[in-house]
């Protein structure tokens, strides 16, 4: 079942930094035309130099988009089916992670609302305006970056978790109603990467296993290869087992682990 990338036409969004800017190198390296999507569009040329000079096997595309601008997103699908007939694979990674306890966010429906936009109804947003060229070219696969924490329900973290899990529903949803169509979308639920994204909360994170940017589109390009409906790392997996077999510790444990960035797991001394 596992797919062949060289030759394909892959949409990256984010590919101006990160997890995004890896995949796309790799996704080029293996013979893949790719498709840059970011608002930085300084970055997304310089990632198009770099890939048009590695040996002339990739080939890449710049589209400066803000995926916050319904219009913009528009357009950009406008643009794609003009210029490339549509896509092969397209890999919905661009996304925005918000650290703030609900407690602290009772004023702040807009957190909420500009993560979905962005986390969630983007990727829809694109999914369906290049969806009719997948159908009637009988092949298309969807890759959603989702996040492991989903697996974990991480405190602090509401608004972000809530528009990746709407994401990945979406995607195991509409893929399982589109296979005859050929049709199918992964959803890869990425552990702790050393990105750009993570370095506002460097400190809550330090000392914990991350993996690099390559590491991470290694996994992405898994999912576009093997087509499978979820790529779990080994972490999440655990946590979710564990959350099946013993609930209530893990919503103790994960609740103690959510007042970090001093994590003491060791239960608090009782005042005499
Ligand atoms: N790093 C982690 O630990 C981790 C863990 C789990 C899941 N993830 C997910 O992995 C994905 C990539 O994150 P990353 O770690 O690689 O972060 P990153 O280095 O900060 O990259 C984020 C990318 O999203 C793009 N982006 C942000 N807002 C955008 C907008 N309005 N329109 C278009 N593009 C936009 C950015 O490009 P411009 O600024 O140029 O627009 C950038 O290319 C995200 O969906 C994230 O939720 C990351």
């Amino acid at each position: 079942m596992s797919i062949s990338l060289a030759g394909k036409r892959i949409l990256v969004t984010g590919a101006s930094s990160g997890i995004g800017r890896a995949t796309a190198l790799a996704a080029a390296a293996d013979g893949a035309e790719v498709l840059l999507v970011a608002r930085r569009e300084a970055e997304l040329k310089r990632l198009w130099r770099e890939i048009n000079d590695v040996d002339g096997a990739g080939e890449a595309h710049v589209y400066p988009c803000d995926l916050y601008d319904t219009a913009g997103v528009d357009s950009l699908v406008d643009l794609v089916l003009r210029e490339h007939g549509g896509v092969d694979v397209l890999v919905n990674n661009a996304g925005h992670s918000i650290r703030r306890s609900v407690r602290h966010s009772v004023d702040r429906l807009h957190d909420y609302e500009r993560t979905m936009r962005l986390n969630y109804l983007a990727p829809v947003q694109l999914t369906l305006g290049l969806l009719t060229a997948m159908r009637e070219q009988r092949f298309g696969h969807v890759v959603n970056v989702t996040t492991q924490g989903i697996q974990v329900h991480t405190p602090r973290f509401t608004a972000y978790l809530a528009s990746k899990a709407a994401l990945e529903e979406f995607g195991r949803t509409a893929g399982r109603e589109l296979a005859s169509d050929n049709v199918t979308f992964s959803s890869v639920r990425m552990p702790l990467v050393r990105t750009p994204m993570i370095a506002p909360t460097e400190e809550v994170y330090r000392g914990m296993p991350s993996l690099s940017a390559e590491q991470a589109a290694r996994l992405v390009l898994r999912a576009a290869r093997s087509r499978n409906e979820i790529v779990n790392a080994t972490g999440g997996a655990v946590f979710e087992l564990a959350d099946l077999a013993v609930p209530n510790t893990m919503r103790r444990l994960v609740h103690r682990f959510g007042y970090l960035p001093r994590p003491s797991l060791r239960p608090r001394r009782r005042r005499s």
